[in-house]
């Protein structure tokens, strides 16, 4: 062909076209992934791109300095109200004339990247339910008679292919002084649709609208509600909040709520309701912090365990507490904010992931999605650690998921000075072999104790108690120290050497901190919070030993800790109480809160609930309480670090 040929960066996709092509019409017809809000008219700059100068060896082009049209008085005009940066030129303005190379810079990419903040398992790449379009649209003509609306959707479908769009009643009430009061010129939010649901206009706004639209994506736990607050067009997170779920006056675990359930008429639907005023409430409070308007909220994406998941939808959870432990519905669910009372835009669409089954939530569901062990070329143990341990198990060949109750133990529960992780909890030990005297980390504080385990830095803030992650390296630590042995048993003053062993009852305990002759507490590690700590453990192990059993495997490749606590547990500590699976510590690592990432990215990209969906049918679940060999591996694990399997790397 005679015709210039363009060849587009990063995508590398080329073709010749005509002298006089606009840049985005070619980058239309080659499939480039270049933005546009406006349509091509010059006002909303969406398809800014940057040709390249010089020599393209590699791409068979030599780019001269008037390969691009000159600039047009529309271009002109954008550039002297608006600004553009050097070099950059307005894809819909500026036409070819001659060879070229033109990049497409990553803002002007819709389906750009999201890059996470850890080395998690992969970005996020933004593919968004909704689609802002600015249109032009027919006025009406009283020879032929057709409606605002009707006119607003061909112009939709003309503009911007996209067909068959709704329009619900509150936009019916905006249309016509919005379309006058733009001149006949506005601009739209779509929510594309899914499987279920056509098109959608969300908002419409006079003119040219500059803003974006939101999401959010929930994590719904037991314990907390997290919440992010994301720019759907950058994909970027513009407020994170959390509160506690106000469901915990119900009872602090699953089970209890259930039961809650069960012994009170009434209950199931008390506690749908404590769930859902304080979802308004983080809602609230989230958009505040964001300064975001609660309607510019067109998505959610929920994700959660089975009981949450039932009580927030407002089925009652009593299935859940017997076996079978049949669910409603596994499946996911497609809903209107308005179904469920949600502060937000009233027509925003809401998607819960899929459960696993009627122990493994959508929580796991997510988990799965983020850390995809699906797409692991090596064996990939990931844990979920909450009051519950969402565990999978799984390479490119095949993924198991179980659930196991491991209590609230590693949330500091049930533990003698235990507390939730806060200012002025001990977040890290460690205890000198030698003298056995430990010095620790409280949180908010940016230093260790010293030997006599106070800080005035420390002392002044106030220790106020041990977090869950504070107790394992503690017990871990008496361990290493020889404070332990291998049953859990604290030695006696005598048998450890350690004036910090104290006789407690008819067992012993640890002072790890005695603040009282500051008037601040004393800090114990007693038998029964060890005792606390073991049968939590061995849950947690025990269900991966299970997985790794089905797998035919004895060992995994690698170990992620997901969850908010499995982000401070430090790997070492949790391999010397036998929490996990022996491995190379560097093959441990910590995903954060791993179920928060996967909602953010079934909201971020709309093709991510499709895959997960399959994802999901093709995991196989692995119910631990019918299985024989759950119980033996229970109980091998509650010794420190275990009584039948070894631990190779460990010992080395
Ligand atoms: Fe809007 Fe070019 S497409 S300015």
């Amino acid at each position: 062909s005679t015709d210039p040929l363009i060849v587009f960066t990063p995508s590398g996709k080329r073709g010749h076209f005509p002298v006089g092509t606009p840049i985005l019409t070619a980058a239309r017809q080659l499939g480039v992934d270049l933005d546009s809000v406006c349509g091509g008219r010059g006002i909303c700059s969406k398809c800014q791109i940057t040709p390249g100068l010089g020599d393209f060896a590699k791409h068979g082009v030599t780019v001269a300095a008037d390969a691009l049209s000159d600039w047009n008085a529309v271009e002109e005009r954008y550039k002297s109200k608006r600004g553009l940066i050097e070099g950059r030129r307005l894809g819909c303005q500026a036409t070819v004339q001659r060879d070229v190379v033109i990049d497409v810079p990553p803002e002007s990419q819709v389906h750009k990247q999201v890059v996470r903040k850890r080395a998690e398992a992969r970005d996020i790449t933004i593919n968004p339910s909704t689609k802002l379009c600015y249109v032009e649209v027919e006025e009406p003509d009283m020879h032929e008679p057709s409606g605002d609306l009707e006119r607003l959707v061909l112009a939709i479908e003309t503009e911007w292919g996209i067909e068959n769009v709704h329009a619900d009643l509150h936009i019916l009430q905006a249309l016509q002084p919005v379309l006058r009061k733009g001149d006949w010129k506005v601009t739209v939010a779509i929510h594309l649709g899914d499987e279920e649901n056509a098109p959608r206009i969300m908002h419409i706004w006079p003119g040219y609208y500059e803003g974006t639209v939101y999401g959010i994506a929930v994590d719904l736990g037991s314990t907390t509600i997290a919440g992010h607050l994301c720019d759907l067009l950058s994909g970027e997170v513009v407020a994170s909040s959390g509160i506690m779920n106000p469901q915990i006056r119900f009872g602090e675990d699953l089970m209890s709520r259930v039961s809650y359930g069960m012994m009170n008429a009434g209950g199931a639907q008390e506690m749908t309701q404590a769930v859902r005023e304080g979802m308004t409430a983080l809602i609230t409070q989230i958009a505040t912090e964001g300064g975001v308007d609660k309607r510019l909220i067109v998505d959610a994406v929920f994700v959660c365990n089975p009981v949450m998941h039932h009580l927030f939808l407002g089925i009652d959870p009593f299935e859940l507490g017997q076996a079978p432990f049949a669910l409603a519905t596994s499946g996911s669910i497609r809903l209107r904010a308005d179904d469920l009372g949600l502060n937000i835009h009233p027509s925003a669409r809401v998607y819960l992931l899929p459960c696993i089954a009627g122990h493994v939530g959508a929580d796991a569901a997510a988990v799965a999605l983020s850390e995809a062990p699906d797409k692991s070329e090596d064996l990939v143990l990931v844990v979920d650690v909450g009051t519950n341990a969402e565990i999978l198990l799984g390479n490119t060949e095949k993924v198991l998921a179980c659930s196991s109750p491991t209590g609230p133990a590693f949330e500091g529960a049930q533990i003698t000075a235990g507390q939730r992780a806060a200012p002025g909890a001990i977040e890290r030990v460690e205890i000198d072999p030698v003298t056995k005297e430990p010095r620790f980390r409280i949180i908010g504080v940016d230093a260790w104790s010293d030997e006599d385990g106070f800080t005035a830095a420390a002392a002044a803030s106030g220790i106020t108690g041990i977090c869950g992650s504070g107790i394992i390296e503690a017990i871990a630590e008496m361990r290493l120290a020889g404070l332990l042995d291998a049953s859990g048993l604290i030695g006696s003053a005598e048998q450890t050497g350690s004036a910090r062993s104290i006789t407690d009852g008819r067992t012993h305990a640890y002072v790890l901190h005695d603040g009282s002759a500051h008037g601040g507490p004393r800090i114990t590690i007693t038998n029964p919070d060890i005792r606390a700590i073991q049968m939590a453990k061995a849950a947690l192990y025990s269900g991966a030993r299970l997985l790794m059993d089905k797998f035919g495997v004895d060992t995994v490749d690698r170990v992620v800790l997901a969850g908010a606590f499995g982000a401070h547990i430090s790997p070492k500590h949790a391999m010397v109480l036998g929490m996990i699976p022996d491995a190379p510590l560097e093959k441990v690592t910590s995903a954060g809160n791993a179920a928060g990432t996967g909602a953010r990215i079934a909201l971020l990209n709309r093709d991510a609930r499709l895959e997960i969906e399959q994802t999901v049918h093709r995991i196989h679940k692995v119910e631990t309480a019918i299985e024989p060999r759950f119980q033996e591996h229970f109980v091998n694990a509650s010794a420190i670090p275990n009584s039948a399997d070894p631990f190779p790397i460990l010992n080395s």
